[in-house]
């Protein structure tokens, strides 16, 4: 997809499809005044007909309208005026994108980046709709037989902004937004393949070819250097499985001062989580192919960080395995000893995210990190908590916490800070190790936080609990690419 940004009177664009908004109660938004003038009010007079009134998520479809240069026009829903927010922005680029991909344009030009949100500037309008244009147009057909579409596709969009001055702002923030699109893409991909294509190898091979592509450094280990490292937390989990584990380290060495201590990210990277032993029941077990979205939203702002060239030293760390029963498989009662030396009774099998992650958490000392951030499916719980619309997020510095919730905001990729109160940490107590790897049912999604916490001692460190965010389920079932936009923003903002 190719994107350029423009100013200038909507009459006279030449375009396959020009995209307008109108909000609720038939009121034509001021770029859509600007084209009705044109079109000597043909567009208030489809709305007095009562064709169109402004709802949100609603489209009307225009052809030929006499006076304009452009072979259609799309009319979309904003939604109330006074609730125009970024949320219903994000609405209205979604809508407007579904309703333009059924059409035969090769090429739009969009008036909505040009709305008055209150607080949000060109950058952010403009951010949003590369990301949400290209969310719209993603489609996961690799493992289809033949291509579901053969329609032509839409190859070229113009976002409109409000003035001259803005577009070199414009600009730069679709850049941004393209390298951040390309990371998200990335982890959509990744998360949507099947469980016996994505495996722990291809995982590794997809971070050696991110190196090879983007000058980044790649290493990859084994099942025997995982054994040297002391690594038993995570080889408990990898015992069950045929497929081999792989821990999958990529470095992007960008910082002006080539020693500056680097952000650390880790990523769950559970190819498939059966459960294990503590097997999961049959109802929609296929999601947990999405156990490794951590691992691809790891990958996916990798090549973000790589494509924009940001200025920081970043190091990704994705422990890589699947959680399988089997004769060899690790067994509720075991008792296993992590990296730190600290050992743990393995309750449930099916807590296994924390247990590749307190290993990998340890692992990341090594590099005398500025900061650490793990990504992870890790509890059930955090889907009860926070549903599907906020990352959950766990911290042992405040400043960090802070930090990412503003790239959130920011991102409009939000995440939601909950407690890691010492309190909690009561729930994990076990007779016979160190520590359990399961406290309590109640506040799961914070005593899993609390298990990793333990791990995370020696330098400032947050925890992304994206259960709930990582992927949909139902009739739109697919990995959504979160949090790649926070991370990249975080990680930009940390480059400034
Ligand atoms: N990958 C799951 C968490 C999960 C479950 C994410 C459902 C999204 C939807 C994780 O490995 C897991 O099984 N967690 C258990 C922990 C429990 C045994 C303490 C859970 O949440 O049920
Ligand atoms: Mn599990
Ligand atoms: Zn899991």
């Amino acid at each position: 997809m190719e994107f350029s940004i423009k100013s200038g009177s909507p009459e006279k664009q030449r375009t396959g499809c020009v995209v307008v908004g109108v909000f609720e109660g038939r009121k034509l938004s001021a770029s859509a005044r600007d084209i009705d003038r044109a079109a000597k009010g043909f567009l208030s007079d489809v709305l007095r007909r009562g064709d169109h009134d402004g709802k949100a998520g609603t489209t009307v479809l225009l052809h030929c309208v006499t006076g304009l240069p452009s072979d259609r026009v799309l009319l979309v829903g904003l939604g109330k005026e006074r609730e125009m927010g970024e949320s219903a922005y994000r609405r209205a680029i979604d809508t407007a994108i579904k309703a333009l991909r059924a059409t035969g344009a090769t090429d739009a030009t969009f008036y909505l980046t040009d709305l008055g949100l209150r607080k949000r500037d060109t950058a952010f309008k403009v951010e949003q709709a590369v990301l949400g244009i290209m969310e719209g147009v993603y489609r996961f057909d690799r493992m289809k037989s033949k291509p579901a579409e053969t329609k032509r596709a839409l190859r070229k969009v113009t976002l409109h902004v409000a003035r001259r001055g803005d577009i070199a702002e414009g600009e730069a923030a679709a850049a941004r937004a393209m390298a951040i699109a390309e990371g998200v893409r990335l982890a959509r991909d990744l998360g949507n393949l099947p469980a016996n294509v994505c495996t722990p190898a291809y995982l590794a091979g997809e971070a050696e070819s991110l190196a090879k592509h983007h000058g980044l450094h790649c290493e990859v280990l084994g099942e025997k250097e995982l054994e040297k490292l002391g690594m038993g937390a995570f080889l408990a989990v990898a015992r069950g499985s045929r497929q081999p584990p792989r821990l999958i380290v990529l470095e992007h060495r960008g910082a002006r001062k080539k020693d500056e201590a680097p952000v650390v990210l880790v990523g769950k990277g559970v190819t498939f989580d059966t459960g294990g032993i503590s097997l999961k029941p049959a109802a929609e077990m296929d999601e947990m192919k999405f156990d490794m979205c951590g691992a691809a939203s790891v990958l996916g702002t990798m090549k973000a960080v790589a494509l924009m060239k940001l200025p920081l030293n970043v190091v990704g760390v994705v422990p890589a395995t699947e959680n399988m029963p089997g004769g060899n498989a690790v067994k509720p009662g075991d008792i296993v000893t992590t990296m730190s030396g600290q050992t743990v009774e393995i309750l449930n099998t099916d807590a296994e995210g924390r247990l590749i992650l307190c290993d990998a958490l340890t692992w990341a000392e090594r590099y005398k990190p500025a900061a650490v951030v793990d990504i992870a499916t890790l509890t059930g719980a955090m889907v009860i908590a926070l549903g599907h619309v906020a990352t959950g997020l766990f911290a042992n510095t405040d400043s960090l916490a802070r930090e990412l919730v503003q790239a959130g905001e920011a991102s409009w990729d939000r995440a939601w800070h909950l407690p890691l109160w010492d309190d909690y940490q009561e729930a994990l107590k076990s007779n016979f190790a160190d520590i359990p790897n399961i406290g309590s049912r109640a506040g799961g999604a914070i005593t899993a936080a609390c298990f990793l916490e333990r791990f995370a001692k020696s330098y400032p460190w947050a925890h992304l609990d994206i259960a709930g965010t990582a992927w949909k389920s139902g009739t739109e079932k697919g990995a959504t690419g979160r949090p790649v936009a926070l991370l990249a923003n975080f990680l930009t903002r940390r480059s400034a």
